[in-house]
């Protein structure tokens, strides 16, 4: 669908526990227009990320919270539909934080500068958001650089059906490694064990999970790429090797609560676990090198990359609290724009 003006969901106030449509303004703004050195990009797909839900508040974070009455931030992939600059023709497509809205603009400046995708890649555009895009990229330097996993060894991954930890169990499997993955519900623990070769699956929604945690994990546990805090994450640490390596990606069962997480640390000291928090952008100067490394493996077909498309922009403010709800399988996006009609 072609638009002639530019919709754009602007924070109207900070949400109290769920993510409410009336947090937000859909506002009609005119398409902007490109200046020197600038271009006008048709926003195509738009990333959905628990870190939306931290940007909207004012807690403690590795950014600046999103300004009451400004877009909506957001990652996404568009396409540029009119250049004033080399940089970016018209036709390519590029990625970066285009806003909750139908059109951004790209610039030379480092504020306006955005990736451009190459031509020909044999991956669907979406896959450039999820297992080849910052999921893919997050799952990678997390368990590699951080979590040092070795072949034989066991690694734990929460939120294992969704988008980075369904990339993490992946390779760790490349790796060698036991994999055991930690979701809700029987049919995402079928589908990672099935459908993606871990070895095992805890449906942390049923009675006696922390049973099935230790069945699961019988040489105890290496490597815990956490997603998620909380009980999970205590229940995993109370089961971490001497030595133990924990990357701290996320801790999503605490982001809408606006609670501090407490966490029980003696597990820590007494087998001197190495806790990392990380932010993939940590990883910048090396995205290169990782990007590359998860295209060669998704289309040799060791990385299956899934994604759970919404269609319409105007559902990004309902479709988010999917990743709250578990209602999603792999990387969650919002379709804003047909890119065959671009
Ligand atoms: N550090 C970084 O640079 C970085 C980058 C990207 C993402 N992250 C973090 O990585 C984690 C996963 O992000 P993602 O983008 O891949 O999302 P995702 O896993 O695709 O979606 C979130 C999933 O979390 C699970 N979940 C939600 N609330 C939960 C709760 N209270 N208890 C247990 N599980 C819950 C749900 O799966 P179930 O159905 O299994 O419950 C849901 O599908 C998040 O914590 C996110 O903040 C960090």
């Amino acid at each position: 669908m072609k638009n002639d003006v530019n919709r754009q969901f602007r924070l109207k106030s900070r949400p109290v526990g769920r993510i409410k449509t009336s947090d937000f303004d859909l506002v009609k703004a005119p398409i902007p227009e490109p200046g020197a050195g600038e271009a006008l990009v048709r926003v195509l797909y738009l990333s959905l990320d628990p870190t939306n839900r931290i940007w909207m508040s004012d807690m403690d974070q590795y950014m600046p919270p999103v300004e009451i009455g400004a877009v909506m931030r957001g990652g996404g992939i568009g396409v540029v539909v009119k250049s004033n600059t080399p940089a970016y023709q018209v036709g390519d497509h590029v990625s970066g934080l285009t806003g909750w809205q139908d059109y951004t603009i790209a610039g030379e400046k480092p504020e306006l500068r955005m990736g451009v995708i190459p031509k020909g890649l044999p991956v669907p555009l979406p896959a450039m958001l999820g297992a080849c895009g910052m999921t893919g990229l997050t799952a990678y330097f997390g368990l590699l650089e951080l979590g040092q996993p070795k072949a034989g060894e066991t690694v734990v991954v929460s939120a294992a059906a969704g988008a980075v930890g369904s990339v993490v169990g992946q390779i760790a499997k490349i790796k060698g490694c036991r994999v055991v993955g930690i979701a809700g519900g029987p049919e995402k623990c079928r589908h990672i064990v099935e459908d993606l070769g871990f070895d095992a699956a805890v449906d942390y929604k049923s009675a006696d999970w922390k049973k099935k945690l230790a069945e699961a994990t019988p040489n105890g546990i290496d490597v815990n790429f956490e997603n998620v805090g909380g009980e999970i994450m205590e229940a995993v640490m109370a089961r971490m090797n001497l030595f133990g390596r924990m990357p701290l990606c996320g801790m999503i069962s605490g982001y809408n609560t606006g609670e501090p997480m407490r966490a029980d640390f003696s597990p820590i000291l007494m087998r001197r676990i190495n806790i990392r928090g990380f932010i993939v952008t940590d990883f910048f100067p090396k995205f290169a090198e990782g990007a590359r490394q998860l295209a060669e493996w998704v289309a040799q077909g060791k990385i299956k990359h899934e994604e759970t498309i919404v269609d319409g922009l105007e559902e990004a403010p309902t479709a988010v609290n999917r990743l709250f709800d578990g209602q999603n399988v792999g990387k969650l996006i919002v379709k804003v724009a047909d890119p065959e009609s671009q």
